[in-house]
C-alpha cells in the first residue's frame, strides 16, 4: 500500500502553516515531494517565502517547481518553519527519521527551525517506538567495519545499507548503517551511546525536536497533535 492519499492529506494540512515572508524548510522523501508541489502552487499564486532544503533531491525539486531557495544556500541562519516526514513517530513525537538517507540534513534543519511539523501516513504510527523501523546510523566510510562491530555490541543487528550493489552514499559522501535494537524504552540513552561512537556522524533518532505532528488517513483527513511548545525566536537565532 502506498498511501498516497494519507501522505497529501497530511502535506495539505501542513501546508497550512506556512505563512507569507517564511524561510520554510523543505523535508525529504515521498510525503515532502507532495508537500513541495502543494507549495509550488502557493507560490505560484503569489505566497512569497524562501527555502531551505534537506537534501540534494528536494533541492533539485524546490528549483525545478519555481521555489526560491534562501540566497546563501546550502548555507542558512535560521529557519521558520521545517515541513517533513518521517519512517516512524510514537504517541510523543519521537522519530525515526533516514529511511531516504538525508538524516544528517534533515536533523541541521530542524535544530535550525523554530517549529517542526511532521507529516506522516496512518502506517508510521506505533505503540512502542523502534517496533517497525531500524535507526539509520550516517557513518564516516574509513574504518565502517569495525565501527559496524563496536555497534553490534551495543545489542543491535546492523546492515551497511546498499544501493545497487554498493554501499549507499548520503550526500556528505558517508556511509549508512541500518541499526535494529527493536523496541526502544529509552531511545535517549541509545543515542548517546551511539554518538559518542568515533565515525558516527548523526543518527536517525530525533527525539524532542516535534512540535507537530500530522497524521493523514485514507479518509483525505489529517490529525494533529501537538508537543513541544516552539522555543522563542531569540533562542533560535
Ligand atoms: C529521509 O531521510 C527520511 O527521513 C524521510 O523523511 C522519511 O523516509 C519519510 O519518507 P516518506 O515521506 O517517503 O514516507
Amino acid at each position: 500500500m502506498s498511501f498516497e492519499v494519507s501522505k497529501k492529506a497530511a502535506a495539505r494540512a501542513a501546508i497550512g502553516f506556512v505563512e507569507d515572508g517564511m524561510i520554510v524548510g523543505l523535508g525529504t522523501g515521498s510525503t515532502s515531494l507532495f508537500m513541495v508541489g502543494l507549495l509550488a502552487e502557493k507560490v505560484a499564486a503569489g505566497l512569497n517565502i524562501q527555502a531551505v532544503a534537506t537534501s540534494e533531491a528536494i533541492a533539485a525539486e524546490a528549483r525545478r517547481q519555481g521555489i526560491t531557495l534562501v540566497a546563501e544556500y546550502p548555507n542558512f541562519q535560521r529557519v521558520d518553519l521545517t515541513l517533513d516526514g518521517a519512517d516512524e513517530a510514537d504517541g510523543e513525537g519521537r522519530l525515526i527519521k533516514g529511511g531516504g538517507g538525508a538524516l544528517l540534513r534533515e536533523k541541521l534543519v530542524a535544530m535550525a527551525s523554530t517549529r517542526l511539523v511532521i507529516m506522516i501516513d496512518e502506517s508510521k504510527r506505533v505503540q512502542q517506538f523502534g517496533e517497525n523501523w531500524p535507526v539509520p546510523v550516517e557513518v564516516v566510510p574509513f574504518g565502517w567495519a569495525r565501527l559496524h562491530k563496536r555497534i553490534e555490541d551495543l545489542g543491535a543487528q546492523v546492515q551497511l545499507r546498499q544501493k545497487d550493489g554498493q554501499p549507499f552514499h548520503t550526500d556528505q559522501g558517508n556511509y549508512i548503517f541500518d541499526c535494529r535494537f527493536g523496541p526502544m524504552e529509552q531511545p535517549e540513552k541509545i543515542h548517546a551511546a551511539l554518538i559518542q561512537l568515533t565515525g558516527v556522524v548523526e543518527t536517525g533518532l530525533f527525539l524532542g525536536l516535534t512540535n507537530t505532528l500530522v497524521t493523514g488517513c485514507e479518509s483525505g483527513e489529517a490529525q494533529m497533535q501537538h508537543f513541544y511548545p516552539a522555543p522563542p525566536t531569540y533562542l533560535t537565532v
